[in-house]
């Protein structure tokens, strides 16, 4: 049984599919948004192995015609030369406009496939199947979609809304524990934004989702992705509300091209220290109780997330951290934006932060 969730954007409007099992009905459940029975599928070396089959089965089952092209899997697939062939690989296959790009793997897969189908021929259609939890809740909705650059993630991209995303939770049964924590800090994110009762939620059943219980994830994945998709239908483009969905990643962006995105630090990962980090530093600046510090660390410690940097086997740089928060997307006329935090539940984006307040609190979490 699936449930159905609407993205409300107009004539960009779109369903995201949320259950056990869809795999194997994908080409029955996407057939009526094909303009050409013809798709070409986007995955990864890894996920190829457990997965292309059955979606390629689903799709024989409705007649639908398919190409394969499979990259490498992780985070340096979303490299400026890694795109340039994946293009190429796909021009190979003479798609015209009625083409429509799949995505079948985790966030690179889908950050990479909604980027080629943004630029092919001006512009294609792609329908998303997230098949981490990280994608599942995050990355597969909202149309945020890119590539990385040695000046930083997720520099070079475009907003491109998918037509359908169709999370199959069953998936996730062959993911491996570390990613499906990293892509549980995502989760964890919404709780904190603005739902402490989310949060509550997730402090009883998180311990058990983590465990592998699939009831139990399809409904974190759920309530996340309604979260996402009125945030997304409220501020498509991030002019103001959607850039609380970054709550902790100013911190993880600099963290991650510290240590060159790979598998040091996990993306996700990288959100659980940066959220904790927006909490000190709202702390610090006396907007936060140190109580619900504590108490997110309290849920940190029974999940098993990490909450600082100084663990890893880095020599951590603070001004070069610092350097990379001037990149950052957010930043508007050399201004720093960060989203902080008034407690579980209450992020907020400001401007107004005191530079040696986050360069303390980023030298205290290298330490700690
Ligand atoms: P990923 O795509 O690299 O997947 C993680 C690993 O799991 C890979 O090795 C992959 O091959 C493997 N894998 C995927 N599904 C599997 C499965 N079901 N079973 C076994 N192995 C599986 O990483 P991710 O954490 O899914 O995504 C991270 C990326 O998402 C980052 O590049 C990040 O910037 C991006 N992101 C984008 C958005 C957005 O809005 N577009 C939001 C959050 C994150
Ligand atoms: N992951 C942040 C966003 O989609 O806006």
């Amino acid at each position: 049984m699936a449930e159905t969730l609407r993205v409300e954007l107009g004539e960009r409007s779109y369903d995201i599919l949320v259950g056990e099992r869809l795999l194997a009905k994908a080409g029955a459940h996407i057939a009526h948004l094909l303009k050409r029975k013809q798709v070409i599928i986007i995955t990864d070396d890894k996920v190829s192995r457990f997965y292309l089959h059955r979606l390629t089965n689903a799709l024989e089952e409705q007649g639908i015609g398919y190409r394969c092209v499979i990259v490498k899997s992780g985070e340096g697939t979303k490299s400026f030369e890694s795109f340039g062939q994946l293009m190429d690989n796909i021009l190979e296959f003479k798609p015209d406009r009625n083409t429509t790009l799949v995505a079948l793997g985790g966030g690179v897969v889908g950050d990479i496939t909604g980027f080629a189908a943004s630029v092919l021929l001006r512009g294609v259609e792609f329908i998303q199947i997230p098949t981490t939890l990280l994608a599942q809740v995050d990355s597969s909705v909202g149309g945020k979609t890119g590539i990385n650059s040695r000046w930083g993630k997720n520099l070079i991209g475009s907003f491109h809304q998918p037509v359908m995303v169709l999370a199959d939770v069953s998936t996730l049964t062959t993911l491996p524990k570390r990613e499906l924590l990293a892509g549980y800090a995502e989760t964890v994110k919404y709780g904190l934004i603005d739902d402490t009762t989310f949060f509550e939620w997730l402090e009883k059943n998180g311990a058990a989702m983590l465990a592998g219980n699939a009831s139990l994830q399809a409904q974190a994945i759920l309530t996340s992705c309604k979260a996402k998709a009125s945030i997304v239908a409220e501020d498509e483009k991030e002019q103001g509300r959607r850039a609380l969905l970054n709550f902790g990643h100013t911190f993880a962006h600099a963290l991650e091209a510290e240590t060159g995105y790979g598998d040091t630090l996990l993306h996700g990962e990288a959100v659980a220290i940066g959220m904790v980090m927006a909490l000190h530093t709202s702390v610090a600046m006396g907007l936060c109780p140190q109580k619900d510090v504590d108490r997110v660390l309290v849920h940190y410690a029974a999940t098993g997330l990490p909450s600082a940097p100084a663990s890893l086997p880095v020599k951590w740089d603070i001004d070069r951290l610092m350097d990379h928060f001037t990149r950052d997307k957010k930043a508007k006329d050399g201004k720093l934006t960060f989203i902080l935090t008034h407690g579980i539940g209450k992020a907020f984006v400001t401007q107004d932060v005191n530079p040696d307040i986050i360069r303390d609190v980023l030298a205290k979490a290298c330490r700690a």
